[in-house]
């Protein structure tokens, strides 16, 4: 519910169990005035306080008064160069070369259902659940007004946010920084908790204390990376899993992006975050609008579980689009770890035999099947089948693996482009290069220009030929290196800033045609595993390979800190074989399932090297899946144990929606001897509740919750246990 109360001019942002406010100060200065648990009808600008301190500077307008400085308030979108001294939301440069920005309110609007962005991803939902804010703020020498949008998600507590720049003037600007998201707090105690890593060891929690400064995470890779996610949490020091009041913030962009937090010299916080200022600039000709990816944000006055359920419910229903938002995704197996690019149709038709009978429903070819593309040098940009791997084309291949029964998927990495290709050969100047530099090779690929609609069009037209030549259902979109040497022959000089954002809306343009000619294809986001893991490939691709590693221990780490914000039935996991082709590490394969399970579940290995035994666990464990697919893709998430913390065991649980139903995961660390007994706590039941666990015994929901559970000694390393309660 969004209210505005006339008396104190206040916009008041009501979900369930939050309150978000703001307010039209002196000199129409938008202030924020309070984030957190519900009120009901307060005020809450008398926290905005007004005292005379030392160089901070005082509005023009506010004459003698001292004690009005845009440096001490909270702002509701901080501006630039006049007076707030911190982290800027928005830079104008204007054609006197200044560099600054001053808005100031204009008006607001208050609407039924959600706003939506052109060309960007962004939360959509019906008329009766979502309402949007809109304000508009003005810079009158600038020529400039900026429209705050906010869309209102009460049952799921979620606050969106996102931002229009449109130049009213006669002469051009240049947007030098656009934040999505700015949000003050009047005090500091808080912590950051970052999501960090590399490749093959992503979104790994760091949790620090905010502290004098600036601190914060970034990408400039032209991807949102593997290295830091554009989400990130801001928490009282006491805040756990299920006490405390914390704040998520995810932006739905997977470019460079920015999320800094800064503690001034008074103690005030602010995070911000958005487009990465890092080589951006856009131009704005009169008349012209540019709009800032959006931003969601969730404040939950109960802990991090809390908050992550309420990110699981909105991103399934609110940014999962149809038809995949409800409907049941098949069990499918990869052929990549077992034979990387080094295949033939009868050998991937070798590997798929028994699939069918172990009740997997999709085998996925990967990277290999075009062009040249017999080792990871060669091919890339060549969208044609490699008629010497799979005589007959894909029509012939998916034939037979449809004649056994399975639906068919596909590899393609459309960015991408080798200079041993006969795309390279014939359009060198397509990527994207410095002139006169030499381009950085990685995994010895260039990036394609995909800022240029042209470019796109030529892939997009042979990539639609390969998908429309045959019966696919599903598409894994891979993309295996980082940008450098951005700079687009298109644009001139004063436009090259542009450069690395219209990369993005290049992506979401080729991503938006393929879900509109392909509505019924799958389609698996990927980036070398999770390096493009992000609300925004999320509103097209409704799952992302979460790791190239799959060694199912790494995964509990690396799924622990991705299902902070991302639910479970976007995070793509696979059983693969042992010894794990990143780690060599050994574990069971009742491990490896019950860890794949923590995602879409899926295999990636050789089937046709199985023994029979390895066949009849595969059997079991799809079938297991299948049985309890609602629960695990679509019920309440709860982690019940840190593996960065406990080296014991990493617990975790899906519980239906109506407290029904449970399923309890736990995986062993390596063993030690002389053990302690353990008990595990049990969360989100119904407390009245009886339940049965693995079919015996009555236990009462207040118990398990309270007292626990007795966890078996179990030998051995790296065991999986798994707990499937039904209440009576
Ligand atoms: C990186 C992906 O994450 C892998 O799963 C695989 O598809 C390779 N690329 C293929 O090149």
């Amino acid at each position: 519910m969004v209210l505005y109360d006339a008396q104190n001019k206040t916009y008041s942002l009501h979900t369930k169990n939050t309150t978000y406010q703001m307010t039209v100060w002196d000199y129409h200065i938008l202030l924020h005035a309070y984030y957190g648990p519900r009120l009901e009808g307060e005020d809450l600008s008398y926290l905005l306080r007004c005292k005379d301190r030392g160089f901070s500077p005082n509005p023009n307008e506010a004459g003698g008064n001292r004690t009005f400085s845009l440096d001490t308030f909270p702002q509701e979108y901080s501006t630039c160069g006049v007076g707030d001294f911190r982290l800027p939301s928005i830079e104008l440069e204007l054609p006197n070369g200044s560099r600054t920005a001053d808005l100031r309110y204009v008006s607001a609007a208050i609407r039924k259902g959600k706003y939506s962005l052109e060309g960007l991803p962004a939360f959509y939902g019906n008329e009766e659940e979502w309402e949007t804010l809109s304000i508009l703020l003005r810079d009158a020498a600038a020529q400039v007004e900026v429209e705050l949008l906010y869309g209102v998600l009460e049952e799921y507590d979620l606050i969106t946010r996102a931002v229009r720049v449109k130049n009213t003037g006669t002469e051009t600007v240049r947007l030098c920084r656009c934040a999505s998201l700015c949000l003050d707090f009047v005090h500091s105690d808080l912590d950051m908790i970052t999501f960090n890593g590399a490749h093959v060891m992503e979104r790994c929690p760091s949790r620090v204390p905010l502290h004098p400064g600036i601190q914060g995470v970034d990408s400039v890779r032209g991807a949102s990376s593997h290295q830091h996610n554009p989400f990130v949490v801001l928490c009282g020091h006491e805040a756990n899993e299920d006490y405390g009041l914390c704040y998520g913030a995810m932006l739905l962009y997977s470019g460079n992006f920015q999320a800094m937090a800064e503690v001034d010299q008074f103690t005030n916080s602010r995070l911000v975050m958005g487009l990465n200022p890092y080589q951006f600039s856009w131009t704005l000709e009169p008349g012209m609008a540019f709009t800032a990816p959006e931003a969601a944000m969730v404040c939950s006055p109960s802990g991090f579980g809390q908050m992550s359920r309420l990110f699981h419910r909105a991103i399934r229903r609110d940014l999962i689009r149809d038809p995949w938002a409800g409907r049941r995704k098949p069990v499918l197996i990869n052929h990549w770890e077992a034979t990387e690019m080094y295949f033939t149709a009868d050998r991937l038709v070798e590997i798929a035999q028994d699939a069918p009978k172990l009740g997997l429903e999709l085998f996925v070819m990967d990277d290999g099947w075009f062009g040249a593309r017999n080792d990871d040098n060669a091919g890339l940009g060549d969208w044609y089948v490699n008629e010497e791997k799979l005589p007959g084309g894909l029509e012939a291949l998916v034939a037979r693996i449809k004649d056994l029964g399975m639906e068919f998927g596909i590899w393609i990495e459309p960015e991408m482009v080798n200079e041993d290709s006969d795309l390279y050969r014939a359009h060198p100047d397509w990527a994207l290069n410095v002139p006169g530099r030499k381009p950085s090779r990685s995994r010895n690929q260039l990036v394609l220009d995909f800022s240029r609609a042209e470019i796109r069009d030529h892939i997009y037209s042979q990539i639609k030929k390969a998908l429309s030549s045959a019966d696919i259902s599903y598409v894994k979109w891979d993309m295996n290196r980082s940008l450098t040497e951005v700079w687009s022959a298109e644009l001139p000089p004063e436009r090259q800033g542009e450069v690395y954002h219209r990369y993005v809306l290049g992506v979401y343009d080729f991503a938006e045609r393929l879900r509109r000619d392909f509505p019924d294809i799958l389609i698996e986001g990927c980036c070398g595993g999770g390096g493009r893991f992000d609300g925004g490939m999320l509103y097209y691709t409704p799952q992302i390979w979460c790791s190239d590693n799959t060694d199912a221990v790494d995964r509990l780490h690396i799924q622990y800190g991705t299902s902070f914000c991302y639910p479970v039935s976007t995070m793509g996991a696979h059983v693969s074989a042992v010894p794990n082709t990143v780690t060599s590490r050994i574990t069971p394969m009742e491990t490896r399932g019950v860890v794949a399970m923590h995602g879409t579940f899926g295999y990636e290995m050789d089937l046709s090297k199985c023994t029979p035994d390895e066949k009849e666990t595969i059997r079991r464990q799809t079938a297991f899946f299948k049985e309890h697919y609602d629960l695990i893709q679509d019920g309440d998430y709860y982690r019940l144990s840190d593996p960065f913390q406990n080296g014991s065991y990493t617990a975790w649980e899906h519980v239906s929606h109506d407290r029904r139903e449970a399923l309890v995961s736990l995986v062993t660390g390596s063993f030690r001897s002389a053990p302690p007994f353990l008990t595990l706590r049990i969360k989100g039941l119904e407390a009245k509740l009886r339940y049965r666990i693995n079919g015996e015994g009555s236990w009462l929901g207040a118990v398990l919750m309270q007292v626990g559970w007795p966890l078996p000694i179990i030998l051995g390393d790296y065991q999986a246990l798994q707990l499937y309660l039904e209440a009576e």
